[in-house]
């Protein structure tokens, strides 16, 4: 058989900001239907990574290619239309909006038209959200407003989802909602990358996994053997 096509792949890619050199030479790549975590600690440069990925972080060199096409420098909501779905760090929720209208204003169907999420299962789907419908989103809490974000990124349909650490700072029964989701959208067939710091929640969740290090990788493989590191796992993941 031959190799599966990638769905999206990172070859050699840099990053900067300003004068600092962030990315170095990332290369990896994501398969269809499966989820891969990209672990690291505190600044290893996890977000930068996903920023550059959505075109919100340019890259100085390498290349991104999304579904085999060259894709360097496309800009963000030309990422989103081509049905990758940010779930970023800060949420970037709308504050002063309700639920129902932070859900609203980022409905839009998916590649070939697909629409599988509305409203309605979008609350079936995340039963916490369901009572908070008129509420303001600023005056939910973090791990409400995580789920928001979530919900927010699937009205827009995405086959890939880049979802970054969303267990961070989150109540236990938050996080474990947030597994749940995770494991209920990867039975959907989309294509998963979740940024985490902590690997154990990745473990039930994702099949493959990178870690990186100083905007450098140390791990490419699957999470089975990444849990069975030690050496990686100690050395780079704090556990
Ligand atoms: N806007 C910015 N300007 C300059 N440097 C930045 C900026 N954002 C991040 N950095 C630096 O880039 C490096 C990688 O940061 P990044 O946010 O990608 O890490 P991360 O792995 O997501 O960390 P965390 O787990 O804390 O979210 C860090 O050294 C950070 O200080
Ligand atoms: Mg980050």
């Amino acid at each position: 058989m031959s190799t599966p096509q990638p769905v999206l792949e990172l070859d050699r890619i840099n990053a900067f900001y300003g004068a600092s050199h962030i990315l170095f030479d990332m290369s990896f790549q994501v398969y269809k239907g499966r989820t891969l975590a990209l672990l690291g600690r505190n600044g290893a440069g996890k977000s930068t990574t996903m920023k550059a990925i959505m075109g919100v972080v340019p890259i100085r060199s390498g290349e991104i290619r999304h579904e085999g096409r060259r894709v360097n420098g496309a800009a963000p909501h030309v990422m989103a239309h081509r049905g990758i779905g940010l779930v970023p760090e800060d949420r970037q929720i709308f504050p002063r909006h309700t639920v129902d209208d932070n859900l609203r204003i980022a409905a839009k169907p998916g590649l070939s038209g697909r629409a599988d999420w509305t409203l309605d299962n979008i609350y079936d789907a995340f039963p916490i959200l369901a009572p908070m419908r008129g509420r303001n989103a600023g005056m939910m809490s973090g791990g409400e407003q995580q789920l928001l974000s979530m919900a927010r990124c699937l009205m827009g349909n995405p086959d890939l989802i880049l979802l970054d650490e969303p267990s961070e700072g989150l109540a236990p029964i938050i996080v474990q909602e947030i597994g749940r989701l995770i494991r209920k959208l990867r039975g959907t067939g989309v294509t998963i990358v979740i940024a985490e710091q902590n690997m154990h929640f990745c473990l039930g969740i994702s099949e493959d996994a990178v870690v990186i290090d100083k905007g450098q990788i140390v791990y490419r493989g699957t999470i089975e053997d990444l849990r069975g590191n030690e050496e990686i796992t100690s050395r780079y993941l704090a556990i």
